[in-house]
């Protein structure tokens, strides 16, 4: 029989020590217990579930110290009525290549935590899904016809946000658009940019 391995995580009061880097914009007020749940059971009960699961007398490996961060967590603070991208349709059978192309389903893809980052790419994604964008009677100059031929993925959050929770009017020239740099800014640090948002973050997801 193999020898069984265990590597326990072990969480110390000074969390700061332990993360892996800095919080995200917005995120420098959050307590690590906020996005880590602990696991059920003290950590003795994760250990022995651990050996049985080694031994083959359990099936499924238990959660040592902390449960992995999903959506649901974000959510609980971010969740908003009108999101254009909802991660849960991105989850859908259809959008089997396109999550190869960008994971659009989890919300860590483009936000990963402890990067000090707000974005972690340069937003120019879009294409994944929109290259063969339509729009109908389209007032915008250029075109969207006319941009997508070009691949001018570069422009498109100059114009919109990605997920339209902030109350702002889609300009319809490149002209009166926000600038790229600006764009790259903001996915950087965070900087406000697209004005006053619809919904706000909860500060506690206890609801
Ligand atoms: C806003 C949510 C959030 C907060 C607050 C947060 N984390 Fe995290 N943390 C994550 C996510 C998401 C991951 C998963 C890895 C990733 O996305 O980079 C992670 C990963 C980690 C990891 C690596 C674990 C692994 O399995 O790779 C450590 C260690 C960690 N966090 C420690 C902390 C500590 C300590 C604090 C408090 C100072 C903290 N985190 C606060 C979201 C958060
Ligand atoms: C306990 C509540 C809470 C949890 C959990 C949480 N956040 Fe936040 N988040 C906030 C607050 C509060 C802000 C500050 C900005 C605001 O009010 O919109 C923020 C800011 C942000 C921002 C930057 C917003 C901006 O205006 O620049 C992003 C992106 C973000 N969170 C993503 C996430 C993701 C992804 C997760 C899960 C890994 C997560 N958050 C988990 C409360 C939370
Ligand atoms: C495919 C990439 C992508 C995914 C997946 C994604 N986001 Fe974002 N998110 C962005 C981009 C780009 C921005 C900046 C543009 C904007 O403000 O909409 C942003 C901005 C934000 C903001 C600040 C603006 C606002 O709406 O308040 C928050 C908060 C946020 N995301 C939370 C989340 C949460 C929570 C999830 C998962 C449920 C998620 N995001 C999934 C790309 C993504
Ligand atoms: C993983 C696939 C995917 C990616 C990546 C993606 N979108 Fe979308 N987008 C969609 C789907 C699906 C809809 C909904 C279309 C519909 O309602 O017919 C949509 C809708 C939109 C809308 C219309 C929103 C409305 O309700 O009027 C805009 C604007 C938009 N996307 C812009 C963007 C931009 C900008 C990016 C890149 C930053 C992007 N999208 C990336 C799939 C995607
Ligand atoms: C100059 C500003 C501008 C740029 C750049 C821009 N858009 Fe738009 N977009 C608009 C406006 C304005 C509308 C509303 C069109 C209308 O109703 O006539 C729109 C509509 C849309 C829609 C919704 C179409 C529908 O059927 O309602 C999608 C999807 C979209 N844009 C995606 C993109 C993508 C992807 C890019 C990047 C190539 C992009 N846009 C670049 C201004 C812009």
């Amino acid at each position: 029989m193999g020898a069984v391995f265990l590597a326990v995580f072990s969480w110390g009061d000074d969390g700061q020590v332990l993360a892996k880097g800095p919080a995200n914009p917005g995120h420098g007020a959050l307590e690590c217990a906020d996005c880590h749940d602990s696991a059920p059971g003290t950590v003795r009960q994760q250990v022995q579930a651990a050996v049985a699961f080694g031994l083959g007398l359990r099936e499924t490996a238990p959660a040592i110290g902390r449960l992995p961060v999903t959506n649901r967590i974000c959510l609980d603070c971010h969740e908003r009525e009108e999101d254009h991208h909802p991660t849960h349709v991105f989850t859908q059978p259809k959008y089997a290549d396109e999550r190869e192309e960008i994971a659009a389903h989890l919300c860590i893809t483009c936000h990963r935590e402890h990067s000090g980052r707000h974005v972690e790419n340069t937003g120019q994604f879009c294409a994944t899904c929109h290259s063969g964008m339509e729009v109908r009677e389209d007032r915008t100059t250029p075109t969207h016809a006319a941009l997508a031929a070009e691949e001018r993925w570069d422009t498109c959050l100059r114009c919109h946000d990605f997920h339209g929770n902030h109350h702002h009017e889609w300009p319809e020239s490149l002209e009166e658009a926000f600038g790229g740099r600006e764009v790259l800014r903001h996915l950087d640090s965070g900087t406000p940019m697209y004005g006053e948002k619809r919904e706000p973050a909860r500060t506690s997801r206890d609801r």
